[in-house]
């Protein structure tokens, strides 16, 4: 799907868990520049059905929109701009006159946090063990960005299914780790609940170390891990998720947390679209 990113799996599994014939439109909320907004703009085009969106940001972001906003407008998406602290009345009420109207709005949960979601990285993780079966190598340590926490729900509890003894760290993107951690562990507990999956649930492993400000926030450190992993490796990280997670990996790695020889799976996120849209690089 354009842009990718971790959204995609999301969008997909959820919208497997119920019939096309239930709904004639996606509905959901999240920021201006949200990688899941702009995934499911491009799913229920994809399907043809309508989609509503309620985002918080400010109102000239959409006179001349960029990065994911561009791409929800192009995609046909119905949008609506509100402040923050009004999202969810404005949401509730989107969702009430939909109703009303005769429409049949499918509500897909914001940021796709709910165990479906989760459960698409339950099946990544799956992937991954697939992908790697037929080498030796398995990962002692994986790392990846993590927000409100369904996708290291998955990562967690597809770890488990494959039995291996990776230890999975996950990096916050913005919440501080007694919060961030608590969502992750709520989810994790939830899907190896719906999954019935047997064994001792493990340790989660939330780190908020690089936080950078805060969730749409980048401090000069990211930055430049940017354009270091871009010129070194010709991989593209972004301010706001994969940026801070590489950053943690790099002085998880140089304070010997991560000893020296381990074999260190960076789980790619996205991002791209939030890196085209930042203000933070150019003169
Ligand atoms: C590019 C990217 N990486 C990571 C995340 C974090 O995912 P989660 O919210 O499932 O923790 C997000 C969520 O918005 C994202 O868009």
């Amino acid at each position: 799907m354009s842009g990718g990113g971790n959204k995609v799996r999301k969008i997909e599994r959820i919208l497997r868990s119920i019939s096309p014939s239930n709904y004639d439109t996606l509905i959901t909320h999240g920021g201006v520049q949200s990688n899941h907004c702009r995934v499911v703009a491009l799913k229920a085009a994809e399907v043809g059905k309508k989609c509503i969106l309620y985002l918080h940001g400010e109102d000239e972001a959409l006179r001349r929109p960029s990065g994911n906003l561009l791409i929800m407008a192009l995609a046909g998406a119905e949008i609506h701009v509100v402040p923050h602290k009004t999202l969810w009345d404005a949401f509730n009420c989107g969702v009430e006159e939909c109703r009303k109207a005769g429409m049949r709005p499918f509500v897909v949960p914001g940021g796709g946090h709910c165990v479906a979601g989760a459960e698409a990285y339950v099946e990544a993780m799956n992937e991954l063990g697939n992908e790697l079966k037929q080498s030796d190598w398995i990962p002692d340590v994986i790392i990846h960005a993590s927000g409100t926490g369904a996708t290291q729900a998955g990562l967690a509890a597809g770890l488990d299914v494959l039995s291996w003894p990776t230890r999975l760290i996950g990096i916050s993107v913005g919440r501080p780790s007694p919060r961030g951690k608590a969502a992750v562990e709520e989810m994790y507990h939830e899907v190896r609940d719906t999954l019935r999956m047997p064994g001792q649930p493990r340790e989660i492993e939330f780190r908020d170390e690089w936080l950078c400000g805060g969730y749409e926030q980048a401090s000069d450190d990211v930055l430049a891990c940017i354009r270091h992993v871009a010129e070194t490796e010709g991989m593209i990280l972004d301010p706001t998720y994969t940026g801070k997670a590489f950053l943690g990996l790099i002085d998880l790695v140089n304070k010997g947390e991560i000893p020296r020889g381990k074999r260190v799976l960076f789980w790619h996120t996205g991002g791209l679209m939030n890196l085209l849209s930042c203000r933070y690089f150019g003169t």
